[in-house]
């Protein structure tokens, strides 16, 4: 075993060498020098393992030990830190983790999915015995979130987060913003230039931003990560008609991460939100990542920058390199993973917001009033109300309407919407949007 306090080299044994073990590799090969000086020993690659030895990485593989099963690499004498770039929640990256850490071998992922699923058992294991987790590169790609939070604001207790987690729906709402193209026309784009999967479910569907939520939430609140306390919806309900609306009405629509002390009921949700231009949060552009927090000591603190690619995310893997060879170890969730509590689910959300609610009266007389006095009815009342007619609407025609509610309770949006749609008054299905501001 190596830290900067014995001297000898750090050995490294690479498992995945995709876009990100690959950058991994190129960078511990790049920087040497810098690294070796910062962590107090060499950074030393000694194994690595791949599905396919022939393909080209574009980076030299023939000087380190080539492994066809990664798991033999748990057991190599010549590894102190499995570094998993393999991905996926279950299969070989959690059997090659397991067993490192059985091992007595330090782990570095950037395996989001896996630690949403089995943070806890993998933290608990990893502290019995005493080796580190990094997993920085697992949030936010490039930005230094997990140390920022765990170990910056380490004496705060944290009242919220607010953040925009997975860069493909950045992409893609911008997308629809700019080019005032469809959901669907927006999505192909981004998989045309690389910026979604040709399966995008997982980002589409919020799924990849919960897997991060619930890592920042355990740092934050000192709860056990749970999967299923994330209130979790994707941007395939937001249509163009939502993103020019509030385009007018002055406000961006973001695919949004909360996680809110809310009175000692934890709250985390993952969904659509309309975002104020005013907030920095509206500006965050492209594939960019960002993350705003607020503590009790420090206030309010940004992090932003790129939150995937090769180079940020092997810039993030290696920087927790660094902290093992430097010797700093602290519990993988910055609470030990015994005193961890369990997270409840999301259903308690009692937090103010006000709602966006985009409806197609039928075409009848007084569905205007009827809906407006059963918001009445549950003490919503009507910030904006705009009409948006078709250029050729005829009259008795369905009429498009959207409304903004002053803040308002969820549960109070859901009881109001149930009762509009049992009214027989609409065409077709409300779109229901969350207001998100600091
Ligand atoms: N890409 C990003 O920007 C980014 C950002 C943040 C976090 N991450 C996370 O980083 C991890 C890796 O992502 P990636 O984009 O680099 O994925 P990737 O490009 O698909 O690379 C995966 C690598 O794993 C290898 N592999 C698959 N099964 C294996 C096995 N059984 N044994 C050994 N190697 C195996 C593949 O081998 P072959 O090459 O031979 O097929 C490939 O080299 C994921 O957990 C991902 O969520 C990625």
């Amino acid at each position: 075993m190596s830290d900067s306090a014995s001297g000898n080299p750090l050995r490294i044994g690479i498992a995945g060498l995709g876009t990100v073990g690959a950058g991994v590799l190129k960078l511990l090969t790049q920087q040497q020098d810098i690294l070796a000086a910062r962590a107090g020993v060499p950074l030393v690659v000694t194994a690595v393992s791949a599905r396919n030895r022939q393909q080209d990485r574009g980076v030299e593989i023939d000087g380190y030990a080539w492994y066809d099963n990664c798991l033999d690499m748990a057991e190599a004498d010549d590894v102190d830190v499995v570094v998993e770039l393999i991905g996926g929640a279950d299969g070989t990256a959690k059997v090659l983790v397991e067993n490192a850490i059985a091992a007595g071998k330090h782990v570095v992922t950037a395996n989001k999915a896996l630690l949403a699923y089995h943070g806890q058992s993998i933290a608990e294991s990893a502290e019995a015995k005493a080796v580190a987790v990094g997993f920085e590169a697992a949030v936010a790609g490039g930005v230094p979130v997990i140390k920022g939070l765990r170990d910056g604001l380490a004496a705060n207790q944290v009242e919220r987060i607010v953040a925009i987690l997975n860069g493909t729906c950045n992409f893609v709402l911008g997308l629809m913003e700019e080019e005032e193209v469809s959901f669907e026309d927006a999505v192909r784009e981004a998989q045309d230039v690389g910026f979604a999967e040709a399966d995008p479910t997982t980002d589409i569907g919020g799924f990849d931003a919960a897997h991060k939520l619930s890592l920042l939430a355990s740092i934050a609140f000192g709860t056990q990560v749970n999967l299923d306390a994330v209130l979790v919806k994707g941007i395939d309900s937001v249509a163009a008609e939502d993103i020019e609306a509030a385009k007018e009405l002055g406000y961006r629509i973001k695919l949004i991460a909360v996680a809110d002390r809310n009175g000692g009921h934890i709250i985390q949700r993952v969904h659509p939100a309309l975002v104020p231009l005013e907030q920095p949060l509206a500006h965050v552009g492209g594939p960019g990542n960002s993350i705003v927090m607020q503590g009790d000591w420090v206030g309010t603190v940004e992090f932003g920058g790129p939150g995937a690619g090769e180079k940020p995310t092997a810039s993030a893997v290696v920087a927790d390199i660094v902290d093992i060879a430097r010797g700093f170890q602290v519990p993988v969730f910055g609470t030990p993973a015994a005193q961890l509590t369990p997270a409840k689910s999301a259903s308690e959300d009692n937090s103010l917001a006000p709602y966006y609610l985009r409806m197609e009266l039928a075409d009848k007389k007084g569905t205007a009033s009827t809906m407006t006095g059963i918001l009445a009815e549950h003490d919503i009342s009507i910030e904006t109300m705009i009409q948006k007619p078709e250029e050729d609407h005829e009259l008795g025609a369905n009429m498009p309407v959207i409304v903004v509610t002053y803040a308002t309770r969820d549960t109070a949006i859901a009881k109001a919407i149930a009762e509009i749609e049992g009214a027989g008054i609409l065409a077709g299905s409300p779109n229901v949007i969350r207001v998100e501001s600091l």
